[in-house]
Order: structure tokens, then C-alpha cells, then sequence
């Protein structure tokens, strides 16, 4: 695959400059400075439509899209998503936050989390329609928060469930397969034998029988076995033991289930191209719809959550170099952002291409390697990629930088956070401001 064709869908050379959604990165950078990071608005409804009239043509029950917040949230995100009609999953009480100030309906926000704490259970009963149960402690804990709701007398005096609102909330189980994906580092798979999230299969009984004891909102099934795989066969057999649960649970009348997020996309021209979500999509509904059938189950609710997938793409992160230095073979370009604002290549190797904003299309001839400012021999985001003869002052594109960057981001070494900018039909508006020296003091309660 060509290097272009890994920035967002639209993307041209005009008069030579890299250009998205008709604005040349350029005159975004001279504006806002850098590191930068922008997201094309036509990119993300492209992904979207493609989950959409996959799971129309494929899925012959109710179904629904659960963008994965953790890739990237942020209100003008959680706006994107009210108004296309998707859920938000929420990882704790700051994400729940994010998602209700952008004016998400609670029945469209799920909350995931392995360890939830108790104001996180809170604010989740408090804010959203779904709770996904990672653990029988924390569905304990769930059971005592609801009953103080329920009995106020019972409550200690410092417990918020008297102002739990009284409508329903939705508990689906989350089940930890035993198989994993294959993906691209260990840190990226979650639904093997050993891993910290989700409940074994013994697990899943016991809490069903609790629920049942107790009258809990049991109605659902979850799995997730890990983020960035693009060979969907070992879904397959997880799907299959989900069902078998599912039977065995009985859950009677309607029923959710979630097979998780995770389906992969292309960070290198060197990768193949992004594999299919028509074909992920296509895969998981004929092995739900065949293994209800042949077990006599009523469809479920299908629900995809996808993260990286649907955002990755429409993401570009642009640094200005501030100097070069040669190496023996190696030239180094460092830039003014790295593993403060992208720690993937730091934390499991992430790979990344690049291309210089003006001239891209010059002939790639160097060895480059591109670090950034941090004091870490790992900050590095590229390395040993054929790049021009790139000088001190030019800016830089990284594209696919939209999952996973910004939600991970530090303020190591003093780095402030980039700002961002949302492009939507030649116009660029910024959704979030890059921080100030003020923001790192703001919390230094002896300043
Ligand atoms: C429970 C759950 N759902 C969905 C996702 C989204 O994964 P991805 O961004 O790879 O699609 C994750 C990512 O870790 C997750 O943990």
C-alpha cells in the first residue's frame, strides 16, 4: 500500500502540501503550533458506515455500535457519537463525565472497567444504562450500593445511593474466553487463560446465581479478547463458548451480547491493507446466528465495540523537527512531541510511518529514525524508515495516530498536552486546547 493512503480517507498533495479535508496542514500548524493532532470528521462517519451496513446486511436482529472511549474521548467525540446514534463504552467516572457533559442519553453509555471503584460503580449507576461486570467483588459491590438505594435507612451516612435515580440499569457479565487473538504484543491481548480481565467460566455461574438471589438486572454477555488482530478465526471458538453460556444461564426473554472491539487496521505501508470490517462484522453475525440456532437460543442484541478501528485512521499528529543528527547509517529527526503525547511505541513497539507536510512526494532515500524530546532513550515514535532528506524547521505528518495517543498522554518531563482540532468540510475547529504551564501548576496544591 501507498504511504498516502494510510492518512484519512480525502487526504491529497495540493500545491504540494499534505492537505485534509481541503485545509492544508500547513496553515493548521502555522495557526495552532505543534505537536498537533487533528481528526477528520469524513474518516470517522467512512468507518462507521462500514460497521453500519455490515451489520444491516449481516445481522438479522436488533444491533448496535459501541465506540470504544478509551481509543479517544473527548466531548466533541461523545457529541459525534450522540448524533449518530452509537453508545460510548466508559472506563470510569472520568469518561462517564465526558460522555454526560456532551449530553449522551444514560441508556447509550456502558461502563467497563477491571477494578471499578466504588465511586466509579456510582457514578456508572448513576449515569448509564449498562454496567459490564468484571468480577464477583464488583458485583457485590453493586449489589450493596443498590440495595442502600433502594433502603435508605441501610446507607451510611457519606453513601450517595439515596440519589441513585430508581430506572433500570442493564448488568451484563464479562466472561474471559481462555483464547487469544493474535495480536501484535502481549500488552494488547486480554482474553487469554491468565489474563487480569474478566470472570472464568465457574466465575460467570456463581455470579449468575448471585444476581439470581438478588434480584440484580442480569441481561447480558460480554467478551473482549484483545486490540489490533486482523485474523478473526479465534472468535470464533470464543463465540461458541459465550453461547454455550448463554444457554446455560437461560436469560429468557431478551438478551444482550458483546464479542468485544478490537478488530485491527494498518499502521505501515509495509502492513497489508486494512482488513475488512464488512468481513469481521460478516464473521461474528453468521457464528451468533448459527450457534443460537443450533442451540435453540433467541437472538441476541448484537453489540460491537470497536475503538481503534473506527478512529484510528482519522487521526494525524504533525511535529515540527527541531534537529537533525547523523548517526553512522542513521539520521535522526527530533521533533518536539513523542512519547508524552503517542507512549505506543514506547509501551509494545508500535510501528508508524510518516511523511513531510510540504514535499511529500520527494524521493525517500534516508534512513531516519524520529525521537522526540523526552528524557528516555525509549521516546521514540519511528525507527529506520526511507524518508527525504528532511531539514530543521519542516513539519511532519504521522498518520493513523488517532487510537491510543492522546488517551494515554503524560505530562512527562513538563510535556503539555497537544491541542486538537476537528476538520469537517474545510473548516478546522478546535475541540481541545493545547495545555498551558498553568494547567501543570493548577493541581500543585502548594504552588
Ligand atoms: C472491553 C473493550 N472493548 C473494546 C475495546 C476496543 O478495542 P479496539 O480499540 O482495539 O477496537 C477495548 C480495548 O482495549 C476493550 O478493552
Amino acid at each position: 500500500m501507498k504511504r498516502l493512503e494510510l492518512f484519512p480517507a480525502g487526504t491529497t498533495i495540493q500545491e504540494d502540501v499534505l492537505t485534509i479535508a481541503d485545509i492544508p496542514l500547513t496553515s493548521l500548524a502555522r495557526e495552532y503550533g505543534t505537536p498537533l493532532y487533528v481528526y477528520d470528521r469524513a474518516t470517522l462517519d467512512l468507518k462507521l458506515g462500514e460497521y453500519q451496513s455490515a451489520l444491516a446486511a449481516h445481522y438479522p436482529a436488533p444491533a448496535a455500535i459501541t465506540y470504544a472511549g478509551k481509543a479517544f474521548l473527548c466531548t466533541a467525540i461523545a457529541r459525534w457519537a450522540r448524533a449518530r446514534g452509537l453508545n460510548v463504552d466508559c472506563t470510569g467516572e472520568g469518561e462517564i463525565v465526558i460522555a454526560r457533559a456532551a449530553g449522551l442519553p444514560r441508556e447509550q453509555l456502558l461502563v467497563h472497567g477491571v477494578n471499578k471503584s466504588t465511586d466509579d460503580l456510582n457514578s456508572a449507576l448513576q449515569n448509564a444504562g449498562t454496567i459490564v461486570v468484571d468480577n464477583l467483588t464488583e458485583l457485590k459491590r453493586i449489589h450493596v450500593i443498590l440495595s442502600e438505594a433502594k433502603n435508605p435507612h441501610l446507607a451510611k451516612r457519606d453513601s450517595s445511593a439515596a440519589t441513585l435515580p430508581q430506572s433500570d440499569i442493564s448488568l451484563w457479565l464479562r466472561l474471559l474466553p481462555g483464547l487469544a487473538v493474535t495480536t501484535h504484543h502481549a500488552h494488547t491481548q486480554t482474553g487469554q487463560l491468565d489474563s487480569k480481565f474478566g470472570m472464568t467460566r465457574e466465575e460467570i455461574r456463581e455470579a449468575v446465581s448471585f444476581c439470581r438471589e438478588n434480584g440484580l438486572p442480569l441481561n447480558g454477555l460480554h467478551f473482549h479478547q484483545g486490540s489490533n488482530f486482523r485474523d478473526p478465526e479465534p472468535l470464533i471458538p470464543a463465540i461458541e463458548l459465550a453461547l454455550d453460556m448463554a444457554g446455560e444461564i437461560g436469560f429468557g426473554g431478551e438478551w444482550h451480547f458483546c464479542p468485544g472491539g478490537g478488530w485491527g487496521i494498518a499502521y505501515h505501508e509495509d502492513e497489508l491493507p486494512n482488513p475488512s470490517i464488512e468481513g469481521y462484522v460478516r464473521g461474528i453475525s453468521e457464528a451468533v446466528v448459527e450457534g443460537c440456532r443450533s442451540r435453540g437460543l433467541a437472538l441476541p442484541h448484537l453489540h460491537l465495540e470497536p475503538g481503534r478501528s473506527l478512529i484510528a485512521q482519522a487521526g494525524v499528529a504533525i511535529y515540527r523537527v527541531g534537529a537533525v543528527k547523523k548517526r553512522g547509517d542513521r539520521t535522526w529527526l527530533l521533533i518536539d512531541g513523542g512519547m508524552a503525547d503517542n507512549p505506543r511505541h514506547a509501551m509494545y513497539s508500535a510501528r508508524y510511518s510518516c511523511l513531510p507536510v510540504e514535499s511529500p512526494d520527494r524521493s525517500m532515500r534516508v534512513k531516519t529514525s524520529i525521537g522526540g524530546p523526552f528524557c528516555e532513550s525509549g521516546d521514540v515514535l519511528i525507527e529506520e524508515l526511507l524518508m527525504p532528506e528532511v531539514q530543521v524547521g519542516e513539519w511532519i505528518a504521522i498518520p493513523v495516530s488517532g487510537a491510543y495517543h492522546l488517551s494515554m498522554a503524560s505530562n512527562y518531563n513538563g510535556a503539555r498536552r497537544p491541542a486538537v482540532l476537528w476538520l469537517e468540510q474545510r473548516n478546522a475547529k478546535e475541540i481541545l486546547a493545547r495545555e498551558t504551564v498553568y494547567d501543570l501548576l493548577k493541581r500543585d496544591s502548594s504552588f
